[in-house]
């Protein structure tokens, strides 16, 4: 038997995989690439039993959060079991220390050292150890886009009514096909007075994947820091840290690694840690320790071992192979929508300008009422995005989604568009 009928066939890939538990069956079945394994519906049927989602609504956001596949979600569990039957002996004295593996795990596929890695809560909280951690005064200006994340621009616009310090943003064009201009547009507002700098490496609104390299190659000249914020980037499509040679880099690890809510990373050019205060106050030792930064109290420590498991499903899977899935989900419903007269797509569908995520717009048709009406009339969960620049529904199928979903939410969109919102 080749490797293509192995896969291609369901009975014998039920076979095989039988024997297994069902998480590792999803992953273990695979041997394809990317290209070839991205359409192949029995695949992905295995990978959708990894996960326990409820198929009675069809949830299209897995950018905001992702359930996490099943053998992730009983780490979480064990841990937590084992905590609660004795957390001080159990939580910090055999618990807690197992949080060095998740480090060393999470640094494989970000490509660093561990020592420049911080878990974190969530991507807002390593943002804002970032954005709270340097010495700025009055007068000093801080950097990004209008289409950052909206809590990390309220987190600048705080320490502008605190501290007096300038907030400057920018537009980005809607779609936008063309990263220089977004380079340009960083390079034309640095004054002398910029000392930081905000950048997504994903816009949530719309997909679009920035040219973070760039960026910080042209702050680099100005000797400005660059804060990356990763949140949608780690895990959704492949790249490396030294793809972007960034400094500061924060993301979350419940959307796009399928770890448990609550889970995040902070990467700190080693050289640079001394240089960021912490959000929370560490002991003066802990200076050029990255563990200065998950100085929070007492927390809980499941979450933070689960992402073992969650880095062994990404790895098993594989990075390629879970983008071009992102991609071609992508493709199909936008394909289709994109038929319609009254649609227009917001995001940009260059290559390695976006992946699993895209907005679009429905002319004569409110985003939030027809997501509304997505939900009431058909249990579908779909993304309202109403900013000055983009006012669309985003759609974030994941790998467990399954394809018929994608072509149930198609159906509902065209009958909206041709009869109304009935
Ligand atoms: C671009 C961006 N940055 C930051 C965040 C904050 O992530 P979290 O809520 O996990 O902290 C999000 C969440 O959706 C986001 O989309």
């Amino acid at each position: 038997m080749n490797r293509r009928q192995f896969i291609g066939g369901s009975a014998v890939v039920a076979l095989n995989l039988a024997a297994l538990p069902d998480a590792l069956a999803a992953i273990a079945g695979h041997g394809g690439t990317p290209q070839e394994t991205k359409d192949n519906e029995h695949f992905w049927f295995q990978v959708q039993r990894a996960f326990t989602v409820d198929r009675s609504i069809i949830n299209l956001n897995s950018g905001g959060v992702s359930p996490s596949p099943a053998v992730v979600h009983d780490a979480l569990k064990r841990h937590l079991d084992l905590s609660n039957a004795g957390p001080s002996y159990f939580m910090w004295r055999v618990l807690e220390p197992q949080r060095e593996t998740a480090r060393t795990r999470l640094a494989r596929p970000f490509g660093a050292d561990p020592e420049e890695i911080a878990i974190t809560r969530n991507a807002s909280e390593g943002l804002q150890t970032c954005q709270f951690g340097f010495d700025l005064k009055a007068g000093d200006e801080v950097l990004c886009t209008d289409q950052d994340y909206g809590r990390m621009i309220t987190t600048f616009k705080q320490r502008a009514r605190r501290e007096g310090i300038v907030l400057k943003t920018f537009p980005v064009p809607v779609p936008c096909d063309d990263p220089s201009a977004i380079v340009t547009g960083y390079q034309k507002n640095i004054t002398p007075k910029t000392k930081l700098i905000l950048m997504s490496h994903v816009i949530n609104l719309t997909g679009l994947i920035l040219p973070v390299r760039e960026v910080v190659a042209l702050a680099r000249t100005h000797v400005i820091p660059v804060i990356v914020d990763g949140a949608h980037g780690f895990a959704h499509f492949p790249f490396k840290h030294a793809d972007l040679d960034c400094d500061y880099y924060a993301t979350s690890l419940h959307k796009w690694l399928f770890a448990p809510v609550g889970c995040g990373m902070l990467y700190v050019r080693k050289s640079l840690i001394p240089g960021l205060w912490p959000l929370m106050a560490a002991d003066e030792k802990q200076t050029a320790d990255i563990r200065k930064f998950e100085e929070i109290g007492t927390h809980p420590a499941a979450n933070a071992l689960a992402i073992s498991e969650a880095v062994t499903f990404h790895e098993g899977l594989g990075a390629e192979r879970k983008a071009e899935r992102l991609r071609y989900l992508r493709d199909r419903w936008v394909t289709r929508l994109s038929k319609l007269d009254r649609v227009k797509i917001l995001s940009s569908l260059k290559p390695g300008m976006g992946y699993g995520v895209a907005t679009f717009a429905v002319d004569g048709i409110d985003a939030g009422k027809l997501c509304e009406h997505l939900w009431e009339k058909r249990r579908i969960v779909a993304t309202p995005i109403d900013h000055p620049d983009v006012k669309g529904v985003r759609v974030s199928p994941s790998v467990w989604t399954q394809r018929e979903e994608l072509d149930l939410f198609c159906d509902a969109v065209e009958s909206a568009v041709r009869n109304g919102l009935k």
